[in-house]
């Protein structure tokens, strides 16, 4: 039998020192979604401050049987973090554990609480001459935590990989209120099952991350960017493998962008231009870096570069001479989502599939979209390095909104089709959430999915932890 509502909010009050969320007009920043795709209502947003609180929080819930979603930055694209429609479920902020724990730079590692913003442990490090190389669009305002639950990627994956690569060691609050402490700070250690992963990309589904014990590394002090238009996808792949090849493993991003992009940021994003004086279909924002100051990376990346444009991989390529010049590149390249959002709906996909798979998928899907989706602009760019791209459709000019979104599931569906034909994924790093509950259900390999369940009835067998989140019918 549930506790009265009003004796129960005057518990969690009591747990979190009275910072709870109960009116309307203090909830409302939490519950829409970045995307605006979900609008939610909760029973109140509880702000606690320790891992202990957000523990006590959880066996209350537990017994009580409340759902739970824990929110970190709120930058998610699929929902997550967003509270469904009954009123019943409880919020639980995790913007207040934001101590930097311990930074040990002899060991290469850091401890973050969950609610660390991304860019501040990114200072963290570097004010300890190291680097941490998560590195995202949102970074100034998504969370540790929320990186961690997504298993993030980003513009470094090529070198550093995912978020779940920069972890050595996870503090976790348990469904029924137990905190696992398992904050390890070694390389290699064998004992048994790695309980830690179960909880990077859960998205809050299975317990709340508290804290963190992340990898460091060598402070980056030489860098090199390139901004070259290439012949067509296919070239971008072939020019991928030789820098990598000539340039070891210094080769950081390669982010493809199309010529749209290149249009929509100048023209929506102020301070963004072409850096190219004439347009060409695609492009590859390039950069190695380097620990050592002296590494001769322009060098490297010119070697690499004229070969390529003398035998048509490329058709024009800029270097970039100095910092500003390095910031416009990044400006264009972090700012397409935002300048898609000014020019009108757009459909996201995120998929990858095999690096080497990349110009023909887009060869196919490119041409399904023109033969299919007559009101709609191709928009794919993204991590091509990682086999990554966001193969995104932006309603064309003068195009009827409501009509073209309304064609999104259906539109979704083909593309998902042929990312399967590719063995690719359905969702790269963005995750499920709320979103795509029925796609992974469509794709997973059954026994995956079987197994995902089993994890998730093991760890919360009441179904309390962000319900309808990835997974459905819990409990
Ligand atoms: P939230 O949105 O708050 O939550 C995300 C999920 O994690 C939810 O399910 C939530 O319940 C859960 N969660 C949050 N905190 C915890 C916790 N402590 N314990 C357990 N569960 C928790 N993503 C990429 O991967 N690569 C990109 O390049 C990228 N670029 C982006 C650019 C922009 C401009 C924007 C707006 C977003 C971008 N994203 C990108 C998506 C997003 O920023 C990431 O998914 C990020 O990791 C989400 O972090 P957050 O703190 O905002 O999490
Ligand atoms: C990006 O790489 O820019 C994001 O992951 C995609 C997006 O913001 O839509
Ligand atoms: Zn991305």
């Amino acid at each position: 039998m549930s506790a009265p509502p009003a004796r129960l909010l005057e518990r969690i009050a009591s747990i979190v020192g009275g910072r709870l969320l109960t009116s309307a007009a203090q909830q409302q920043p939490f519950l829409t979604d970045h995307r605006a795709l979900y609008h939610g209502r909760a029973l109140a947003v509880a702000q606690p401050e320790s891992a202990e609180q957000v523990a006590q929080l959880l066996a209350l819930c537990n017994a009580e049987r409340i759902g739970v979603v824990p929110q970190g930055g709120n930058t998610g694209y699929c929902g997550g973090a967003t509270p469904d429609e009954s009123g019943a479920q409880l919020l639980i902020s995790l913007a207040r554990l934001k101590r930097i724990r311990a930074v040990d730079p002899l060991n290469d590692s850091l401890i973050a609480e969950a609610g660390c913003v991304l860019a501040d442990v990114q200072r963290a490090a570097d004010e300890a001459q190291r680097f941490f190389p998560l590195s995202l669009g949102s970074q100034g305002s998504c969370q540790i935590g929320g990186n961690l639950s997504t298993n993030a990627g980003g513009v470094h994956v090529l070198r550093y990989g995912m978020m779940r690569e920069l972890v050595l060691g996870l503090e976790v609050a348990l469904p029924d209120g137990r905190l696992l402490s398992s904050l390890s700070r070694l390389r290699k250690d064998n004992t048994g099952y790695d309980i830690k992963s179960l909880f990077l990309g859960a998205e809050g589904t299975l317990g709340i991350i508290t804290a963190a014990s992340l990898k460091l590394f060598p402070r980056i002090r030489a860098t090199a960017s390139a901004f070259a238009a290439v012949r067509d996808p296919e070239a971008a792949v072939e020019l991928l493998a030789r820098l990598r090849e000539n340039s070891a493993e210094r080769v950081s991003s390669f982010e493809l962008i199309p010529r749209l992009a290149v249009e929509l940021t100048s023209r929506h994003i102020p301070g963004v231009r072409d850096p190219l004086d004439s347009p060409h279909r695609w492009y590859v924002l390039i950069e190695l870096t380097s620990a050592r100051a002296r590494d001769p990376l322009d060098e490297m990346l010119s070697e690499c570069l004229e070969p390529a444009l003398s035998e048509g991989l490329l058709e024009d390529a800029v270097i970039a001479r100095n910092a500003r010049d390095r910031a416009d590149f990044w400006k264009l390249r972090e700012t397409i989502p935002e300048a898609q959002r000014r020019d009108g709906a757009s459909l996201k996909h995120d998929i990858s599939v095999p690096v080497a798979a990349i110009a023909s998928f887009i060869e196919r899907a490119g041409q399904w979209v023109a033969d299919n989706v007559p009101d709609g602009r191709l928009v794919a760019y993204g991590h091509a390095g990682d086999g990554n791209l966001h193969f995104n459709i932006n309603q064309a000019p003068g195009a009827d909104r409501a009509a073209f979104l309304a064609r999104g599931e259906t539109i979704q569906r083909a593309i998902h089709d042929l990312v399967r034909q590719f063995d690719g994924s359905i969702s790269a790093e963005h995750g499920i959430g709320r979103l795509k509950v029925g796609e992974l259900e469509r794709y997973a390999p059954p026994v995956e999915l079987e197994l995902m369940h089993t994890v998730k009835r093991a760890l919360d067998p009441n179904g309390i932890m962000n319900p309808g989140k990835v997974l459905r019918g819990h409990p």
